[in-house]
């Protein structure tokens, strides 16, 4: 009797913990906390920035030799915050110095975000996937069949088909009775019309990231350090002419400083994958970037190269929030509607999110605890303006949230800003200006956007989630029903869609630039001036790729990774 009761016991709890270990962590043998690394190792790759670029680099170049990944954050195994759909948010609006995600405000006042994650912005986003056209693949000079093979590679092991339910179907339906055709079904492609793309979460709701793509590892090639946050990145001087990037100083969770260097070998090579914030911020702490500026803050000049920090740009969205007679399906980005006004139109439904509460009443990828706050002008978006729409968010009844937003992002942009350092801190955010809508052509896609928008809402289709009485005058100027839409901060914002798109921008986080091609980096994305390194990641886009960028970002990581390996065993 008690044997066999042990013995059901014993299955129960192997099971459980089967169960678990596949859920919830892969075993990266190769992978652990920066405390426990050497104070000086060797390596023939080091990759700096474990992202969404950074980790389908790593993976390949392990495939034939030494790489070392270092990631300032943990692991994205085991934490709910990240891997669950229903908690999108929970990270955006922690802001703990431990919080996989880290918050910073632009110079224009718009409230955004950056990962600190092994796995990067895929452990944080919306989890939509779509593809670049293929016109953009033929600008920017790729190789047309190699991109297409590791866009394949990519979502072998990270996309799935979202669940289609009423309330994205009928967005999509509303699209179509706006004109957005042909209907071009379920499809990663870039096509104009009206689609469904791909998603990172599966049909469980858990989310699939940048760094299970380390399971095509070589776990013998390849070490993953966590908690390793990179303060410099080392140079010598080859004959004196042009500057070789050679080793980089790191430290662990405790402080202490650990150096890796690469191994002799003309192929080896230091490649910076730490994101359209981190990459062009690290070059300058490291001395390649303005002269000027560097001296200011104390920095040794290793080389004078202007244009670091610049082409910075953040593509401006926008949305309405339209309250439903009926209850609505939770979801993210499922459809969008790719306009030849160059305006991207997407939704996101229901109550997920942002922490505690169950229900959660909340506004998920537009609630001002993850700093979405579209009811006050950019430049008020004090956090007394956020505890104020929060402690407002609790006081609402129930059926304020039930509805959803329909957004438009404006393709690129056009406008460009810049980055500068604040200090010499590498944990802290450099100050980034975006310039949303300073180049008109922005504004009028805006507007257009928001008309496609309206024509949504009064759709046929659409109609059984909204409410007859609201036309889009009232909806912009919704006071009553929640911190959403605007406050009527500017009087004539509810009848000018120009003062509407400016007073209510906020991010999609597809911000990009900062160590452009042809600026900062060749066409190979190697440094220009120095020898040695590279950056590999969204700060090397011109324009944001195709509707939402994550597809193409994790694509260059694996794409790059077969050219490099490939020049590296050609003989
Ligand atoms: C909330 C949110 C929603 C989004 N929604 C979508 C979406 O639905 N679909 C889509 O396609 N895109 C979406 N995006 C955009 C997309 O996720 C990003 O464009 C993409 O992840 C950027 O990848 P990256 O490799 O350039 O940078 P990241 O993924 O940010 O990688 C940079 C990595 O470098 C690390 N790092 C930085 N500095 C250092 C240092 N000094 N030392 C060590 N490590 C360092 C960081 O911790 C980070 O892990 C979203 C982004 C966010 C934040
Ligand atoms: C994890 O992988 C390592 C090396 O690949 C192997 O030695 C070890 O047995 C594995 N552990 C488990 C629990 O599977
Ligand atoms: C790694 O370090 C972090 C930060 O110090 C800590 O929270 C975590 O528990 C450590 N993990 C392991 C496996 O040691
Ligand atoms: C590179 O690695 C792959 C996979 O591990 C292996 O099949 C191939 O033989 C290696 N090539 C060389 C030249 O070492
Ligand atoms: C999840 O996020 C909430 C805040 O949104 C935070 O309080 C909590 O500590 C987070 N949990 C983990 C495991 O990071
Ligand atoms: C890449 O795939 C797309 C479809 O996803 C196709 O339209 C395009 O022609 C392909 N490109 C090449 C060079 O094969
Ligand atoms: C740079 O160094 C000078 C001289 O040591 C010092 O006075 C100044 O405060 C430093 N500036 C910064 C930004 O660290
Ligand atoms: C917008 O709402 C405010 C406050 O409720 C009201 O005073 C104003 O007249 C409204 N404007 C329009 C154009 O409806
Ligand atoms: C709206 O009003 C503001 C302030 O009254 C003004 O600065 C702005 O130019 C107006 N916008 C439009 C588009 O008329």
């Amino acid at each position: 009797m008690g044997v066999w009761w042990w013995s059901i016991f014993l299955a129960a709890i192997l099971f459980f913990h089967d169960f678990c270990a596949s859920e919830i962590a892969p075993n990266y043998s190769f992978m652990q906390n920066a405390t426990s690394a050497p104070s000086v190792s060797y390596y023939d790759y080091i990759i700096v920035g474990g992202g969404t670029a950074g980790c389908p680099l790593a993976a390949t170049l392990s495939q034939n030799s030494s790489v070392l990944l270092l990631e300032r954050g943990g692991s994205p195994y085991g934490n709910p915050n990240i891997t669950s759909l229903s908690s999108f948010g929970a990270a955006l609006s922690d802001l703990s110095p431990t919080s996989p995600s880290q918050r910073f405000i632009s110079e224009d006042g718009v409230i955004n975000a950056r990962a600190r994650v092994l796995g990067g912005g895929s452990c944080l986003n919306a989890g939509f996937y779509t593809r670049a056209p293929p016109d953009y693949v033929r600008d920017v000079g790729w190789n047309g069949p190699l991109v297409n093979e590791s866009y394949e590679w990519v979502e072998e092991v990270v996309t799935f088909e979202p669940p289609m339910r009423q309330w994205q179907s009928a967005v999509r339906d509303g699209l179509l009775e706006a004109g957005v055709l042909p209907n071009n079904g379920f499809t990663y492609d870039h096509l104009y019309g009206t689609k469904i793309g791909g998603t990172i979460f599966d049909q469980k709701g858990q989310r699939h990231t940048a760094a299970d793509l380390l399971e095509y590892a070589n776990p013998t090639g390849l070490t993953v350090l966590l908690h390793a946050s990179v303060h410099k990145i080392l140079f010598r001087h080859k004959g004196k002419i042009r500057p070789l990037a050679h080793g980089v100083i790191f430290r662990d969770a405790k402080g202490a400083k650990h150096r890796a260097y690469l191994k002799n070998g003309p192929k080896n090579e230091i490649i910076i994958s730490s994101g359209a914030l981190g990459s062009p911020q690290l070059l300058m702490l490291s001395g390649v970037g303005p002269a000027e500026h560097l001296k200011a803050h104390n920095i040794t000049v290793v080389l004078d190269q202007p244009l670091v920090g610049q082409g910075m740009s953040d593509n401006p969205m926008n949305a309405i929030f339209v309250p439903s007679p009926l209850p609505v399906e939770v979801s993210l980005i499922q459809v969008v509607g790719i306009t030849h006004f160059g305006s991207y139109i997407e939704a996101a439904s229901g109550e997920n999110f942002a922490g505690g509460s169950s229900p959660p009443r909340d506004y998920g990828m537009f609630s001002p605890k993850i700093g979405q706050l579209s009811t006050v002008p950019p430049k008020q978006r004090t956090q007394e303006a956020i505890d104020k729409a929060v402690e407002y968010m609790n006081q609402l009844d129930d059926t304020a949230f039930r509805g959803g937003f329909i957004l438009e992002k404006v393709m690129g942009p056009v406008s460009t800003g810049h980055l500068e350092l604040r200090n010499r801190n590498p944990n802290e955010n450099p100050s980034v200006t975006f310039n949303y809508f300073k180049e008109l052509q922005d504004l009028s896609r805006c507007v257009q956007g928001i008309q496609t928008i309206e024509k949504i809402i009064d759709s046929k289709a659409f109609s059984k989630f909204r409410y007859n009485f609201m036309s889009l005058p009232t909806l912009l100027n919704m006071t009553a029903s929640g911190p959403i839409n605007l406050l009527p901060k500017h009087s004539n914002a509810s009848t000018s869609l120009e003062q509407y798109c400016k007073d209510t921008v906020m991010t999609i986080w597809h911000y990009h630039g900062g160590c452009q091609v042809g600026k900062v980096v060749d066409q190979d994305y190697k440094v220009l001036g120095v020898d040695a390194l590279r950056v590999i990641d969204g700060s090397t886009f011109n324009y944001s790729p195709g509707t939402n960028p994550q597809a193409t970002v994790m694509m260059l990581g694996r794409y790059m990774g077969v050219k490099i390996l490939s020049e590296r065993l050609a003989k």
